[in-house]
């Protein structure tokens, strides 16, 4: 018997009474469906799944991305977040791969460095640290209703750059190489998101680099005073991971965030896939 249990006043609940490693009937595919636009994080848990089924699993809600070219596990359709080599060992803390997770521990939604931004992820965890490496996240709907109105008007209708490179850059400046970047030039994305019955979000995050037509400090000053005011508590739940955990969230309603771990004594393992988004957030420039 399905379950749903909220995690939290304002979002993000813990589906229980599902194996998702088999077939799952059409009409509990359909309340996961539900839950999810409700709720916009869903916590699985005791999921031991390969690879295969997690793809499947995710294949319920949409297309799937194919990993951005440069990445590890390139043209795929899982990502494979680790601090490990081939062989299991830790790596550098100058390793790609540490610099990565350490990007992820800025708020960000996924992809919306891409002209049609994801839809949601999937994140499992295989091999978890004992301390730390949480991953959290923050209401954006939430956040957006509690703005003030004069705020809303002043957001509602804005375009923002998303660029890779931006956030990328601030964790170090050679992250991400020219070939890269030439694949994910910067894109534009409308700062308020409409998800009709369930209201509207923000859309920020570490990809979001300026305002379109503003000055780099009106940007930044609108930016920063709304990730100041969208990181308030309130709106935050944060996952603590069990092994076999999964979590799917929606990249348009919520940001999410790594916390750190002893990356260089203990292992860590998640491995994610992402539904593609089906339209882009603002029509083409005239
Ligand atoms: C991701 C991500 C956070 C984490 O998989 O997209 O940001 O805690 N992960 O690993
Ligand atoms: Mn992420």
């Amino acid at each position: 018997m399905l379950e749903i249990r909220p995690l939290h006043s304002l979002f993000a609940a813990e589906v229980s009474g599902l194996d998702l490693s088999g077939a799952l009937d059409e009409g509990v595919v359909e309340q996961v469906r539900d839950a999810f636009q409700q709720y916009s994080v869903l916590v699985f848990r005791d999921q031991d799944i390969s690879d295969d089924q997690q793809i499947a699993f995710s294949r319920l809600f949409g297309d799937l991305e194919q990993t951005r070219a440069g990445a590890a596990d390139a043209g795929g359709s899982l990502i494979r977040l680790s601090n490990m080599g081939p062989d299991g060992a830790i790596v550098a803390p100058s390793d790609k791969q540490v610099l990565n997770n350490k990007a992820n521990q800025q708020w960000h939604a996924d992809s919306s460095f891409k002209p049609v931004p994801a839809k949601a992820s999937l994140l499992s965890a295989r091999i978890i640290p004992s301390v730390g490496g949480n991953t959290e996240y923050i209401s954006m709907r939430a956040v957006y209703e509690a703005l003030d109105a004069e705020m809303k008007a002043r957001v509602d209708g804005l375009v923002t750059i998303h660029d890779f490179d931006y956030g990328r850059r601030k964790i170090d400046p050679d992250l991400v190489s020219a070939e890269e970047r030439a694949a994910v030039p910067p894109v534009r994305q409308a700062m308020v998101l409409d998800h009709g019955a369930q209201g509207k979000s923000l859309y920020l995050g570490a990809h979001c680099a300026r305002v379109e037509g503003w000055d780099d400090a009106a940007s930044r000053g609108l930016i920063d005073e709304l990730m100041a005011f969208a990181t308030e508590a309130r709106f935050i739940y944060a996952h603590a991971w069990k092994p076999h955990d999964m979590v799917l969230w929606d990249n348009r309603a919520v940001l999410h965030r790594a916390t750190p771990f002893a990356s260089q004594t203990e292992q860590r393992l998640m491995v994610r896939t992402t539904i593609a988004g089906d339209a882009a957030t603002v029509e083409p420039p005239d």
